[in-house]
């Protein structure tokens, strides 16, 4: 049907920050209010697909019409996207921390003249990389995204590479540029043949777009 061009088709999307533990009372986290990708979700259902959100922390309702799930930590945001495999697409706009820590058991206590506690930084997975490699499972479109401050093309162009995914979805996040956290959005969509600018919109029709893309793209014969 035109009007639901993913009905019987399956996406996972992940989306907000993920909140790495310091200890009971704090947390590492990169910021993202999760508006894109909340965008991106409620567009695949709205385009027929069965949806799993998979969300950090955010202050956004569970979307209607699909299944979210919350986690805090990386490691838990891996575990959920794993357990929504198999499935035909994978939409990748988390902001996940890129560190974690071992948490302490009870709040750290400042101790007055004591040195200030040192963090010991650990590697979190990279769940883009993870779902973009190689496996009977992988979805058939993996799609991740770049945030950039300069040189936002070839960055993202060797990102694409580097993770394994399909797409790429570029965009500038320069502080004057309004997007982090704003209302709209102003991307490059980069595949193996190139890089496609688009005009500077809002994010519901950032991901009606990415949504009418991925459905010409399914709709379309691939070799292999
Ligand atoms: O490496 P960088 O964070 O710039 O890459 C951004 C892309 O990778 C986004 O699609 C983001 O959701 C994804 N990513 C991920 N897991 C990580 C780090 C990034 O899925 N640990």
């Amino acid at each position: 049907h035109p009007d639901r061009p993913l009905a019987g088709r399956s996406a996972l999307v992940t989306a907000g920050p993920t909140h790495e533990p310091i200890d009971p009372v704090r947390y590492i986290a990169n910021r993202s209010s999760g508006t894109q990708g909340y965008a991106i979700a409620a567009a695949l259902a709205a385009a027929g697909a069965d949806v799993t959100l998979v969300s950090g922390p955010t202050t956004l309702p569970d979307p209607a019409g699909m299944r979210t799930v919350r986690v805090e930590t990386a490691h838990d945001m891996l575990e959920a996207c794993r357990a929504a495999l198999p499935c035909d697409i994978a939409v990748c706009t988390a902001a996940v921390a890129d560190w974690h820590v071992a948490p302490a058991p009870q709040k750290i206590k400042k101790t007055a003249g004591a040195p200030p506690p040192v963090l010991q930084l650990a590697p979190n997975p990279d769940i883009l990389a993870t779902l973009s490699q190689p496996s009977p499972t992988r979805p058939g479109l993996v799609i991740g995204f770049a945030a950039e401050t300069e040189h936002v093309v070839p960055h993202a162009t060797a990102k694409r590479l580097r993770k394994g995914c399909d797409w790429i979805v570029a965009n500038d996040v320069s502080p004057g540029t309004g997007i982090m956290g704003g209302t709209e959005n102003e991307v490059c969509l980069i595949d193996a043949t190139g890089c496609e600018h688009w005009p500077r919109l809002d994010k519901t029709q950032v991901a009606r777009k990415l949504v009418a893309r991925i459905a010409t793209f399914l709709q379309t014969p691939h070799p292999n």
